[in-house]
């Protein structure tokens, strides 16, 4: 049984991934600080996995604590890490900027240093669409131009541009960095989803809150744009989708061709704010007050993504539709409108 080490597994991503890595039957170890999670998530993640629920075991510990990850590489042969820990909200990377370089960079330093001391050698990265700026061409392919515009930008493209040096150094690393589009939706049981800290920054963790009534109305940010309605466009994927592409990029790193590939993990569709929205009330038969505003900052008009270097050579293409999305994440929402709150009285809303 191959045993795969998952940073920041309690997270939105990690909680959907390690589940659906436990139900393809790899044995999964957590390593994650509960910045951003809760353990619920990890409980509940167990639950689902039924009978293969034995194999996760968690330790709550941060990336950068050196002494306890090495403890955790010398207990366990790993054959491969997922590195999802970090953390990922743009505006608050431009408030509090050392914050970002010192979680995101220092944390990954240190995961590469102890893998490569413990001879591990695989990885796959969480990187973003987020390395594309704003995009001259769409659909963005894995070779358009890379820029970042903020803080947390620039830790992505940073960890990018160390990961290909790594490998240059050492051909025997065998990275997968995945650049992830815009994820929504939950497990369709409804048991574990996107549980936000604060103000949601991204579209649908607000437009579920003013669902549940937790808000009072979604603001769009600009309506001004050059798109079918004026709202900007992006490309929506389904977290079961995505979580099933890492399944995929976990079996691609057994490929002895593999060096340090990128894949686009989107579904190469654009949809509007307001297209989103509609989709929303839909499947949920709520309403969903608007407030129109001007554009955010460093917004993009129109990110989809090219899809076909991730179908040709991860044998893996997306299959949920935005009423999926919009179907689970109500779901969700519906079912646990505090998220996992109620069961987890240290955390703030
Ligand atoms: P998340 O905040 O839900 O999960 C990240 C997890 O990492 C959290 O559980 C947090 O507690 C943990 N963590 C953060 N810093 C840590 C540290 N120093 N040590 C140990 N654990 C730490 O976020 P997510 O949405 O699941 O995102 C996962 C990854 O994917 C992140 O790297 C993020 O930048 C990237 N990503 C996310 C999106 C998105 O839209 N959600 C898009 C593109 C890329
Ligand atoms: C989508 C659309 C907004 C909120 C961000 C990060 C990116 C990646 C994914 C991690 C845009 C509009 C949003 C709201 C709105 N994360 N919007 N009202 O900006 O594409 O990407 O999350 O890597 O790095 O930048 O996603 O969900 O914030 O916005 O009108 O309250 O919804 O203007 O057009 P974005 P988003």
């Amino acid at each position: 049984m191959k045993v795969v080490l998952v940073t920041g597994g309690a997270g939105y991503i990690g909680s959907h991934t390690v589940l659906q890595l436990l139900l393809a039957g790899f044995k999964v170890v957590v390593v994650d600080n509960l910045n951003n999670s809760s353990e619920v998530a990890m409980h509940r993640v167990r639950e689902l996995a039924g009978e293969f629920g034995s194999n996760l075991s968690v330790n709550m510990v941060d990336l950068r604590d050196r002494a306890a990850l090495e403890e955790i590489f010398a207990s366990t042969q790993f054959d491969a890490v997922i590195h999802f820990a970090g953390l990922k909200a743009v505006g608050e990377s431009v408030q509090k900027p050392l914050l970002y370089y010192n979680n995101n960079l220092i944390g990954t330093i240190t995961l590469l240093e102890v893998m490569a001391a413990h001879g591990c050698k695989k990885l796959v990265f969480s990187s973003s669409a987020t390395v594309y700026g704003w995009p001259k061409q769409v659909p963005c392919t894995e070779e358009s131009p890379l820029s970042a515009l903020n803080p947390y930008g620039r830790t992505k493209l940073s960890i990018e541009e160390m990961c290909r040096d790594i490998y240059q150094a050492d051909s025997e690393w065998k990275m997968i960095l995945l650049r992830y589009f815009n994820l929504v939706g939950a497990h369709p049981s409804g048991y574990i989803g996107e549980d936000p800290h604060g103000i949601p920054n991204n579209l649908m963790p607000y437009v579920q809150q003013v669902a549940v009534g937790r808000r009072a109305a979604l603001t769009v940010f600009g309506n001004d744009y050059n798109t079918v309605d004026g709202t900007g466009v992006r490309d929506y994927i389904h977290i079961i989708d995505l979580a099933d592409g890492h399944v995929a990029a976990l079996r691609k790193l057994d490929d002895p061709n593999i060096g340090c590939e990128v894949y686009n993990l989107g579904t190469g569709k654009g949809t509007s704010v307001l297209e989103m929205v509609k989709a929303f009330e839909k499947v949920s038969g709520k309403k969903i007050p608007l407030v129109m505003a001007g554009r955010r900052p460093g917004d993009a008009e129109i990110v989809y993504a090219s899809t076909e270097k991730a179908e040709r050579e991860l044998n893996w293409k997306a299959k949920y539709s935005i009423e999926d999305m919009c179907r689970d994440l109500w779901n969700w929402a519906s079912k646990n409108p505090y998220g996992y709150q109620s069961q987890d009285s240290t955390k703030q809303s």
